[in-house]
């Protein structure tokens, strides 16, 4: 199975990849960020959460930015998950304040921040103006990327997610225009990740490659890409999928087991990068979809939420996939020579599911603490996320969410 060709899948020359304008990547390559942030501006903004406020690495990188002759400003408060009041409040406290790069460093909170204050700072008003995609009006300032887990991949994305508690869920920003200009991937900062947050974030990164490359194919007509933030599966985003669905398969279970691993925290770290990429791209869909609303009722991390509903999303999507679910066994080293395309999916489909065993995430909506009559509710909101619904690889309605949602509640494994 050499190609998409003959694997059976449509075949098709459609690609389109929006990137950061640098990408640096590896083992102490955060020392790069006061060098590319002394080429772009001299008023640094860094984002960051309490925890990093109060490490080494960001006085060792203020250190480095003063080095540079930059004026540096940090906010150390952005909260996990990212609700809307203390952006807002960043905002405020920087008011008249000159500021012509933006560092965001920390877990994919922090990063978002990054991004919408940025948003804010160059385009005024509240975020609420640019939920959807799309809405925001031009460049802005610049963003620099510096991720302490992996991850989220908001390294390399065109959204930012963040929490609105007057909508009771969560809300994306995506535009291409709020994607980072640069992207700093050093490994070495995860090193300090606990088991669970590895696993959290870890999980997150397997979701984006998986519903990446499973993703709708879209007609590739000449307003595609204008039309749409995240346009499906296409050429330019399949095959780095599918090689950080390798890296994921080699090093995600050791990075968990085995914290100080340092290839399996480098292989984790370049996965993370490309979910970000592909997930920018091609978009994700029902998994995506389903957390939303599950994740505002239970409070869990995105990805223990997006990771718990994988598997039955691609047992329910099994009919749309089979061969991108062959390719996906072999990626996470199945040996599938001889089988039909259909045996080979199903060794996709169980791969998928040891990867997620593998980190020991919960494995069903009741263990979250979700209630049958919770379900209905869930399935209806899930469909509020359209962006996500519309990439699903099979066509969703309410009772194809509802039979997701009420498998992974009763953790029903059958292929649909
Ligand atoms: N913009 C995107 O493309 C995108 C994609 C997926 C998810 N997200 C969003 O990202 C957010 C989640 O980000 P996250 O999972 O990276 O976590 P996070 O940024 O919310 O951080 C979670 C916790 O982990 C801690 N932490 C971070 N790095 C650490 C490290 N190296 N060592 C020890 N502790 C560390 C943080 O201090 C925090 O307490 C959510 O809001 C989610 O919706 C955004």
């Amino acid at each position: 199975m050499s190609c998409a060709h003959e694997a059976g899948i449509r075949p098709t020359t459609f690609g389109v990849l929006r990137l950061p304008r640098t990408v640096v990547v590896g083992a102490s390559q955060r020392f790069a960020v006061a060098g590319i942030a002394a080429e772009i501006g001299s008023n640094v903004l860094v984002c960051t959460d309490p925890r990093v406020a109060a490490s080494e690495e960001l006085q060792e990188l203020v250190r480095t930015l003063e080095g540079q002759n930059l004026t540096v400003r940090v906010f150390g408060e952005t909260e996990a998950e990212l609700p809307v009041p203390g952006i807002i409040a960043c905002v405020e406290e920087l008011k008249g304040q000159d500021i012509d790069v933006i560092i965001g460093f920390g877990g994919g909170s922090c990063m978002d921040m990054a991004k919408v204050v940025s948003v804010l700072l160059t385009h005024g008003g509240v975020p609420s103006d640019y939920y959807g995609e799309f809405k925001v009006p031009g460049p802005v300032k610049p963003v620099i990327a510096l991720p302490t887990t992996a991850g989220t991949g908001s390294e390399a994305t065109a959204i930012a997610v963040v929490s609105d508690p007057g909508l009771g869920m969560k809300m994306g920003i995506s535009s291409p225009h709020i994607i980072p200009f640069a992207s700093v991937c050093d490994p070495e900062l995860t090193y300090s990740c606990p088991p669970s947050l590895t696993a959290a974030t870890g999980a997150d990164t397997f979701v984006h490659l998986i519903e990446s490359f499973t993703a709708i194919t879209r007609n590739p007509t000449p307003t595609l890409a204008s039309e749409r933030v995240f346009v499906g599966r296409n050429v330019l985003t399949n095959s780095l999928a599918l090689d950080g669905i390798r890296l994921v398969g080699r090093s995600l279970a050791t990075a968990y087991k085995d914290p100080d691993n340092v290839e399996a925290r480098g292989d984790m770290m370049l996965a993370a990068l490309y979910g970000g990429i592909v997930l920018s791209n091609a978009g994700t869909a029902a998994a995506h979809a389903i957390q939303y609303p599950v994740g505002a009722l239970t409070h869990t991390p995105h990805g223990v939420g997006v990771g718990l509903l994988l598997p039955y999303v691609v047992r329910h999507n099994f009919s749309a996939i089979i061969p991108q679910l062959g390719q996906i066994a072999e990626a996470l080293g199945r040996d599938i020579k001889g089988m039909d395309a259909r045996d080979a999916a199903v060794a996709g489909v169980e791969a998928i599911d040891e990867v997620i065993a593998a980190i020991e995430l919960p494995s069903t909506l009741a263990e979250l603490g979700v209630k049958e009559n919770d379900l209905a509710r869930i399935a209806e909101l899930s469909l509020n996320s359209k962006r996500l619904i519309d990439n699903n690889p099979l066509p969703l309605n309410l009772a194809a969410v509802g039979s997701i949602v009420q498998a992974a509640f009763a953790g029903d494994r059958t292929i649909r």
